[in-house]
């Protein structure tokens, strides 16, 4: 272990874990001196009662909120200058998000503009707000992003087409929240994204340059738990300890790196979802394989650490054997769990050029365990699109 100095570690306030979590939440509110709460989420888990779920805890409760539903996928400049509108308007003083990365994203954002005022692109960047923002109840209902426990969030800027990756201490979560219960309904393709989204979060953190012996530990054991339940998770969603396997793996997966740091997998994926609207965890499942392919050289002894992980019998390989085996695992569960390829998605070749070089210049893409060329970057996307129009050809003709 190389020395790095100080380290100073980044945690939700709160942290609950486990079923009918969300029964807490108003023991938790009473302790914020808040009149009004915004819940922020999206009109999709309205319509399937899961945000509702949340809300009939806060009625019984006589808790004061108003809700903002408009939150999208890869949630935008517009959408969250929408809801601090809305926040300020209702004179709120905390936040409730219900979701997954887009809505607790939102809500950082919201927190952000509460307390420091500006616009939201004034914070693009490393801990440019000055004051710690409104209160957070991040109430997750994916397994995936990790966005409840990071100080990180993405907001798509439109007019440059691109993310805007800001990493801030000041918008931690009071509490970060994980209930399989909500999870149960996730549908076996949104299970499967932000399950290897989580996966990629984990291994990231892993391999990067600045990880730590706390963020390792973590790290691996998440992979262990994500190796042995997403397919289970996918394959039967009312599972409740393979649902509780993956809340596990993916708080510790989203401390992992929000304390580490990430790679180029984030570096390209948040590009795909900046450029083409494609859902982060799936972005982040294509690109994974050829990314940890390219690291592979610079990260041996790590990846066959993970192969460990993954419950792979490697003990009798070398580690340069064992490192390809840990990829080799990592393809099967992305196959296993029905990702689909590049070439199925909206990304056009065309693009290749813009995408590397936003990817070559992401926050996430500095820790990479070894910098890239623009090159490089090309190449990792090439080859997976390619891949990609192969295996489709091969599956075509039987
Ligand atoms: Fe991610």
């Amino acid at each position: 272990m190389k020395n790095q100095g100080i380290v100073e570690l980044y945690q939700p306030r709160h942290t609950l874990i486990g079923r009918d979590g969300i029964t807490m939440i108003p023991h938790f509110l009473e302790r914020l001196s808040a009149d009004r709460v915004l819940v922020v989420t999206d009109k999709g888990l309205m319509k399937t009662g899961i945000a509702g779920k949340v809300t009939a805890v806060l009625d019984e409760a006589k808790i004061n909120y108003v809700i903002y539903d408009g939150v999208e996928p890869n949630p935008s400049v517009r959408i969250v200058n929408e809801a601090f509108a809305f926040y300020k308007e209702q004179s709120c003083g905390a936040v409730i998000a219900i979701g997954g990365g887009s809505p607790i994203d939102v809500a950082k954002a919201v927190s952000i503009l509460s307390a420091n005022g500006g616009k939201i692109q004034d914070y693009n960047g490393v801990n440019k707000s000055k004051k710690h923002g409104a209160p957070i109840i991040a109430v997750n209902t994916t397994a995936g992003t990790g966005s409840e426990c990071t100080r990180a969030y993405v907001v798509t800027d439109e007019e440059a087409k691109s993310k805007m990756l800001m990493v801030d201490t000041n918008c931690l979560s009071h509490l970060a929240l994980n209930d399989p219960m909500l999870m149960v309904g996730m549908p076996p393709s949104l299970t499967a994204a932000t399950g290897i989204d989580a996966l990629t979060h984990a291994i990231e953190a892993y391999i990067c340059n600045t990880h730590t012996p706390y963020t390792d530990a973590l790290a691996l054991e998440s992979i262990r738990l994500i190796s042995g339940s997403l397919r289970e998770a996918v394959r039967d969603g009312s599972n409740m300890d393979a649902r509780t396997d993956m809340c596990w793996a993916e708080y510790m997966a989203g401390l992992a790196f929000s304390n580490a740091g990430l790679g180029l997998v984030h570096g390209i994926a948040h590009q795909l979802g900046g450029y083409y609207n494609i859902p982060h965890g799936l972005a982040n499942a294509i690109m994974l394989p050829r990314v940890l392919e390219f690291n592979r050289p610079y990260c041996m002894g790590r990846l066959a650490e993970i192969a460990q992980a993954m419950d792979e019998k490697v003990d009798h390989l070398s580690v340069d054997a064992a490192s390809k085996v840990a990829i080799e695992a990592v393809r099967r569960l992305i196959k296993d769990v029905k990702i689909p390829p590049l070439c199925e998605t909206k990304f056009d070749m065309k693009d290749i050029d813009i995408i590397a070089e936003n990817a070559l210049k992401d926050t996430a893409t500095a820790t990479n365990a070894v910098r890239p060329t623009l090159e490089d970057v090309k190449i990792i996307i090439a080859k997976t699109y390619y891949e990609g129009v192969l295996m489709k050809k091969v599956n075509e003709n039987g």
